[in-house]
């Protein structure tokens, strides 16, 4: 062997060394993914937590009859509005375990609702999305001389007849309406909320107050 070939040989090992270096730092960080990813906790949407969808059926939040279905006359018009959640029509589960599924509903007379908010509505009954816009606390007090709904936090209130308007405090948007049917006697959710629920990005700049 001439002293050419053994160099050749000796720079030929080197690149195959570099090369299964390289290769098992590669296969190092693959395997290193792999295993970070396997490790990370899985979110598990239980069927408590899944969003409302279209076709669920409308029961009460709280008091005596809660969890059973609400029906139009279970509602009178002038009466403080109640908090619901959605229930899966087939597997009967309440999707009580998703703050953003709280609903506001409550009835007016169908003459006093706007035109655009008693499109969405039945019978003068209309549900919105109970998440304040602001910073996400549960709307959950009655106006009675306004037939309003007020927020406790910073006192946004929403008039209910007009699209969930904001007639006082910082909620930087109406809450979502909710367009609703009845079927089976009972108020079932007609579609998906009339816009985002809860706070949105840009609400983050809104002064507390
Ligand atoms: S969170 Fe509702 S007014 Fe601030």
């Amino acid at each position: 062997m001439d002293e050419r070939e053994i160099r050749l040989r000796t720079s030929r090992r080197r690149l195959f060394l570099k090369a299964a270096i390289g290769t098992g730092i590669g296969v190092s960080l693959v395997s290193a993914f792999y295993v970070g990813a396997s490790l990370r906790p899985k979110v598990v949407v239980t069927p408590d937590k899944e969003p409302l969808k279209p076709g669920d059926i409308l029961v009460f939040a709280q008091g005596g009859g809660q969890g059973k279905p609400i029906r139009p006359e279970d509602l009178k018009p002038g009466d403080p509005f109640i908090l619901a959640y959605p229930m899966d029509p087939k597997t009967q589960v309440v999707k009580s375990g998703e703050a953003k599924n709280t609903l506001l509903v409550v009835r007016y007379p169908p003459e006093e609702l706007s035109p655009e908010t008693a499109e969405h509505a039945v019978d003068g009954i209309v549900a919105y999305s109970a998440v304040c816009t602001h910073l996400g606390c549960i709307v959950s007090q009655w106006v009675a001389d306004k037939g309003a709904a007020l927020c406790p936090c910073h006192g946004g209130t929403f008039d209910l007849k007009t699209g969930a308007r904001i007639v006082a405090g910082p909620p930087p948007r109406p809450i979502p309406q909710l367009p609703l049917k009845v079927e089976g006697g009972v108020l079932v959710a007609a579609g998906e909320f009339l816009g985002p629920v809860g706070v949105q990005a840009s609400a983050g700049s809104c002064r507390l107050v």
